[in-house]
């Protein structure tokens, strides 16, 4: 009920501060204070986004929180604690050595975290609060409230991979971030989004795996019914933005990245060109197939189905009425 949420709230805040006081003041937290350096994280960086350290030990936060009168059953519900397997009842706290990151809801109130080992070979790299009452995962983006007065102002949001993408972003004066908080958007993260902006720009890590996590948020996108625009940045050589900032800085990520996103067909139509084996005429063929098929077809706009069409044909050398044939004959086979 209310008062709990209120509770959990009070908890969520209180812990948050906790962590960012053990990170910034104490010798217990240096391990953390000198790894965040180590990546570049400034000191004014690590208080606007409230950085802190979950130390070792079972009951750190959980003796902490005790003394200031919170009961443990709705610390766990809270997703601050976990329960032991074997000994129902035994909490401990969840998060133990782990530089913690603040995770806020649309109002800036700390819902829950998510906490990095630094040990390299330690798993899970991130360990994240679990689904409860306050937090949702498919249902927040972090950064989201510091971030919607840019977004605003630039008419456009960029949704990064990860927890570090969006800071270091943040460090370089590039305000407009947030991160799914998990792999590809949902759709109501996509209404939070197209409340403030009228593009999203898609900026997932150059691997495979942000890769089709980037597929896959285009079609919910589409999905979500939104009238927002959608493009899709490629970070060269399987970096992510964290890494590319770091190395080649902000003049380069806006130029080379952001400013050279592709339109949501351009990259479907790219992504598509993986499974075929151009350097054949059977290739290319099915290729062209399934560009119309799974692309193309779908496109509404007249104009811009002409454009990509004169792209295809200039590039494999069909006629363009051929083409615009294909697509005739596959929307009448599935309307
Ligand atoms: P990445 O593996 O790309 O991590 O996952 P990262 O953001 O680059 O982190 P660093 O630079 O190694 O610190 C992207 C995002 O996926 C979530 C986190 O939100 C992470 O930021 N994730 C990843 C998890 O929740 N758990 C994991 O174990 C790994
Ligand atoms: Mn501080
Ligand atoms: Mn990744
Ligand atoms: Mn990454
Ligand atoms: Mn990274």
């Amino acid at each position: 009920e209310y008062k709990r949420r209120k509770e959990m709230f009070r908890a969520h805040d209180l812990a948050a501060k906790y962590y960012h006081h053990i990170l910034m003041n104490t010798d217990v937290g240096l391990p953390a204070l000198r790894y965040l350096e180590e990546r570049g994280i400034t000191r004014t960086t690590m208080e606007a986004f409230s950085l802190g350290y979950a130390p070792q030990g079972w009951d750190v936060l959980l003796k902490f929180l005790l003394k200031r009168g919170f009961q443990e059953d709705l610390l766990l519900e809270a997703g601050l604690l976990s329960e032991s397997a074997n000994q129902k009842g035994r909490c401990f706290d969840k998060f133990r050595h782990r530089v913690m990151f603040p995770i806020q809801d649309g109002q800036g109130q700390v819902i829950g975290f998510g906490g990095r080992v630094m040990d390299k070979d330690a798993k899970p790299k991130y360990l994240n609060s679990p689904e409860t009452p306050l937090f949702h995962k498919g249902r927040h983006l972090f950064n989201l409230h510091r971030a919607r007065p840019d977004m605003r102002r630039v008419g456009q949001v960029i949704v990064l991979e990860g927890y570090m993408d969006v800071i270091t972003a943040h460090q370089h004066g590039i305000g407009h971030v947030v991160a799914a908080l998990g792999t590809a958007l949902t759709v109501d993260q996509v209404r939070l989004l197209q409340r403030n902006v009228q593009e999203i720009v898609m900026m997932f890590d150059g691997d495979e795996a942000g890769q089709k996590a980037a597929l896959r948020s285009l079609d919910v996108v589409k999905e979500s019914g939104s009238e927002v625009k959608a493009r899709v940045a490629t970070i060269p050589d399987g970096m992510d933005p964290d890494e590319f900032l770091g190395t080649y800085g902000k003049e380069a990520f806006t130029r080379v990245v952001l400013d050279n996103a592709s339109s949501t067909t351009t990259f479907r139509m790219l992504a598509l060109r993986k499974d075929f084996n151009l350097a054949t005429q059977q290739g290319r063929e099915d290729y062209i197939k399934s560009v119309i098929s799974q692309v193309l077809s779908t496109v509404q706009s007249p104009v811009e189905l002409e454009t990509h069409l004169k792209e295809l044909s200039e590039e494999f050398g069909y006629p363009r009425e051929a083409l615009l044939e294909e697509v005739a004959l596959t929307r009448k086979k599935a309307p």
